[in-house]
């Protein structure tokens, strides 16, 4: 069965034709050709597909599409500006050098943003806490404490 879903994603609104139990994730990737947020787990445990739902973060591979009718996405591809300037988290992970392979990375740029947004950057300790779901195999964390310590500064 199909069904569509009116979503905002990055500040434009679509009406998607979709199947009824595909995830937020594959639809974003798979449909509508926003290839940033990172497939994973695909069950909720390593962070790289986090995405802002109304503000806040979730795991897209754990979410309905179907369950975000009505309701505002944002990707790491809608962080930067219009004209490509970088978000200044953006900028601080590539000052930090707070990657490696990068494969976690957008995940760990939108965790950040809602961070710093919902006031846990006030130590290194609190960023490392909120930021503990987005697993970095490479193990750039001290990197990308950092990089949410500039963010926020
Ligand atoms: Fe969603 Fe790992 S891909 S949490």
């Amino acid at each position: 069965p199909s069904r569509s879903t009116r979503l905002t994603v990055n500040g434009r609104t679509h009406v998607i034709v979709h199947e009824a139990r595909v995830s937020l994730l594959d639809l974003l990737r798979e449909q509508m050709a926003l290839p940033g947020t990172k497939k994973g787990c695909n069950e909720g445990a390593c962070g790289a597909c986090t995405v802002l739902l109304d503000g806040a973060r979730i795991n897209a591979c754990m979410t309905l599409a179907a369950a975000c009718d009505g309701r505002a996405i944002v990707t790491v591809e809608g962080l930067a500006s219009a004209d490509g300037t970088l978000d200044a988290v953006q900028r601080a992970f590539i000052a930090e050098d707070a990657f490696q392979c990068g494969y976690c990375t957008p995940g760990q740029i939108v965790s950040a943003v809602a961070c710093i947004r919902e006031g846990h950057a006030g130590s290194a300790t609190e960023i490392a806490e909120w930021m503990s779901g987005n697993l970095c195999r490479c193990a750039a964390y001290p990197q990308i404490v950092a990089a949410v310590e500039r963010a926020a500064a």
